[in-house]
């Protein structure tokens, strides 16, 4: 038995690389069930984010994955407590690049900060292709 039932994390998950599938492994090494919530396209230009992969192609990736359960889309800041309760997530996990910014959760889930993989991001990537 792993200590967590269902776990949820947010994201982009542009030009879906090393340092995602990391955390997706390491959240699925803890909990029994993974929901991805993947940022769509207007939501990206809210957060000032402009996206290589469309919305649909970036669900559709991470849909196929053998250590993800479920992928919902992400509209909004606001809807994270909502989605935690409707979906019975025991865990929220973002990468420590977020440390802190998610603490208010805590009243409904466990709240955790992985390392982020080194050497790798979507923007490197993305500058690197442009060069
Ligand atoms: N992440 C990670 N390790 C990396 C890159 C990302 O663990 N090397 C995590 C982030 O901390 C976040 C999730 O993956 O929890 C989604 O991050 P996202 O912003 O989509 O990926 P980045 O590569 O960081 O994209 P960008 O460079 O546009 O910020």
């Amino acid at each position: 038995m792993k200590p967590y039932k269902r776990a949820i994390t947010y994201g982009t998950f542009d030009l879906f690389h090393m340092g995602h599938l990391r955390l997706f492994e390491r959240i699925k090494e803890i909990a029994e069930e993974l929901v991805v919530a993947v940022s769509s396209d207007a939501f990206n230009a809210i957060k000032g984010k402009i996206c290589v992969i469309p919305f649909e192609d970036r669900k559709h990736i991470i849909a196929a994955l053998r250590v993800v359960d479920q992928v919902i889309d992400e509209n909004s800041w606001e809807q994270k407590i909502e989605d935690i309760q409707k979906l019975g997530c025991d865990l929220f996990v973002m990468g420590d690049d977020w440390k802190g910014e998610f603490d208010f959760l805590t009243p409904y889930c466990h709240v955790l900060y992985l390392p982020r993989t080194e050497g790798v991001s979507s923007s490197e990537i993305k500058a690197s292709i442009q060069k």
